[in-house]
């Protein structure tokens, strides 16, 4: 009788348990949003607002006025390109083929989710792809009309191409993004239709001469590296691939290959960010699963775009040129009183994850203040920590679709020998510089002096290998014929050389 009773409060002790992890198990999943983890595919609204919030923006800037600022923003949501759409729809009939292995051996399809069954890809007959798709024009169009509500007296003025300058790369949907920015900016500022729209310039170097937005297009030794790196990559990816195979297999009973789990992750990207569904592909992966898979991502991004290697952001040495000196115009302009309407007071670029990564490594963000100080030395850093541990280089914090630097100048009227500072946001919040004490704003001298410098002592020419030999060898001998080239090649005949761009 004692026995039975104690066996009862014992079971019912185990019970208790036993619920308070299922509770604690739902609310972790429940917290837990694959649309947070997408890497470079994350939505803008999406992860806007997930960085770290206990940063607190230095205050220091409240007697002082913006008098420039430079934005550098990556296209909006965008459509899969059209070798990804290819690939969807080729994997359509391979899912057929392993659920029919399934069934052909007599096995229980009870595992098998019902989405997978007769599965077709949701882009199925799209032929083109790439492009800014309408989601993407809103987060740009909204970020427009945020930039102007945010920086009003920098906004006032009427609009004219050497005050606002906005500028795109060549491709579509960087130029579309740009579009859609200038929409929101000056809605309500011009004469066409309900909206009050106005027309404006955006100007785009030629492809092949864009060292200010797709410098990494330009720079053959950035090319020969990135060929370098793949077996790096794949090394540092196949092991989690590995991992997560064997867990699918066991969890599905259908006989995924690495190559299908990697399609999967894809298509949960796309699925998440694109279509908004989380409960297809995406929902075969727990979150530890999802979490080393966005790690791998990140790694790659580490790698191949970011700190991993000091070529990757000192080719955008012309961009942060490019930035400074607009800095030191508005600066002038300042200094010696000219006419308001006769000087830049904002520089809009809009490009790619190419140029927003090696833009914001220039500057020194997502680093400890210690790696500040290794890259200063010219020493490589750690990779990224594996999950559980968290870090800093988070591809939906770092390079979301949309995402972006606003580099903001500010006149400041106080006595002290620094007049001028210089506040970074990115993706619209105030953001630590390690480069200037982890504060959000760095004296203009200071940035210039401690970030900017050492990057300026490289020489774009000599780093990427771009010397005069290869231009020659490029360029046809007359305009003449140059003409005729342009007319006569097939208008895709730099796509192999075009690895996946993000
Ligand atoms: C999956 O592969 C294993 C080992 O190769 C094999 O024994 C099994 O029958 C396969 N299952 C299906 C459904 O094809
Ligand atoms: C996406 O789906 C979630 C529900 O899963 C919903 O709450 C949210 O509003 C949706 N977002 C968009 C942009 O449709
Ligand atoms: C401003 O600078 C002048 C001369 O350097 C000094 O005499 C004065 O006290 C300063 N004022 C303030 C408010 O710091
Ligand atoms: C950073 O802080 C140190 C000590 O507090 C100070 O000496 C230095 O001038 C500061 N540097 C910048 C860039 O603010």
């Amino acid at each position: 009788m004692l026995k039975n009773s104690m066996n009862i409060s014992l079971l019912l002790f185990l019970q208790v348990v036993l619920i308070a992890i299922a509770v604690v198990h739902t609310i972790a999943d429940e917290s837990f949003d694959v649309r947070q983890h997408l890497s470079t595919v994350s939505r803008y609204g999406t992860v806007k607002d997930i960085a770290d919030d206990s940063f607190v923006p230095s205050q220091n800037l409240d007697q002082c006025t913006p008098i420039h600022l430079n934005l550098v923003a990556r296209h909006g949501t965008r459509a899969p390109t059209k070798k990804r759409l290819r690939e969807l729809e080729a994997f359509a009939a391979r899912l057929e083929v392993l659920v029919r292995d399934v069934k052909e051996q007599k096995q229980s399809l009870d595992k098998i989710p019902s989405w997978l069954m007769g599965w077709n890809s949701p882009w199925k007959g799209k032929r083109t792809g790439g492009e800014l798709i309408s989601e993407g024009e809103d987060e740009l169009y909204n970020l427009g009309i945020r930039a102007r509500e945010r920086f009003p007296s920098l906004f006032s003025e009427e609009y004219h191409p050497d005050i606002y300058s906005i500028k795109a790369t060549q491709v579509p949907r960087a130029s579309a993004s740009a579009v859609a920015f200038g929409l929101g900016l000056f809605s309500g500022k011009g004469k066409l239709g309900p909206g009050g729209h106005r027309a404006f310039a955006v100007t785009s170097e030629s492809r092949a001469s864009d060292i200010v937005l797709r410098f990494h297009d330009c720079c053959q030794s950035y090319k020969n590296f990135r060929k370098s790196q793949e077996p790096t990559v794949k090394n540092l990816k196949e092991p989690i691939l590995d991992e997560i195979t064997r867990e699918l297999v066991r969890q599905y009973g259908l006989n995924f290959t690495k190559q299908d789990v990697s399609t999967l992750w894809f298509l949960c990207r796309q699925e998440a960010s694109l279509l908004n569904i989380t409960n297809q592909a995406c929902s075969l992966f727990g979150p530890a699963q999802v979490s080393l898979l966005e790690w791998a991502d990140d790694l790659e991004l580490f790698v191949l775009k970011g700190y991993g290697n000091s070529l990757n952001y000192r080719m955008g040495v012309p961009l942060l040129e490019d930035v400074i000196q607009s800095m030191e115009q508005a600066i002038k302009a300042k200094e010696e009183g000219y006419a308001p309407g006769s000087y830049e007071k904002a520089s809009l670029r809009f490009a790619h994850a190419e140029t927003l990564l090696p833009f914001s490594c220039l500057i020194g963000l997502f680093l400890e203040e210690s790696e500040f100080e290794l890259i200063q030395r010219e020493q490589t850093l750690q990779y990224p920590p594996k999950p559980p541990k968290t870090r800093n280089w988070r591809g939906s914090i770092v390079a979301p679709f949309a995402g972006n630097n606003m580099l903001v100048l500010y006149s400041c009227t106080s006595n002290n020998s620094n007049k001028y500072f210089v506040r970074v946001l990115h993706n619209e919040r105030p953001i630590p510089i390690p480069g200037c004490n982890g504060s959000d704003s760095c004296p203009f001298e200071v940035l210039k002096e401690r970030i900017v410098a050492p990057h300026l002592k490289h020489d774009y020419n000599t780093l990427c290998n771009t010397n005069l030999e290869q231009k020659k060898k490029d360029s046809p001998p007359s305009m003449f014929s140059r003409m005729f080239g342009w007319i006569f090649s097939p208008r895709n005949a730099d796509t192999p050389t075009q690895k996946v761009e993000l």
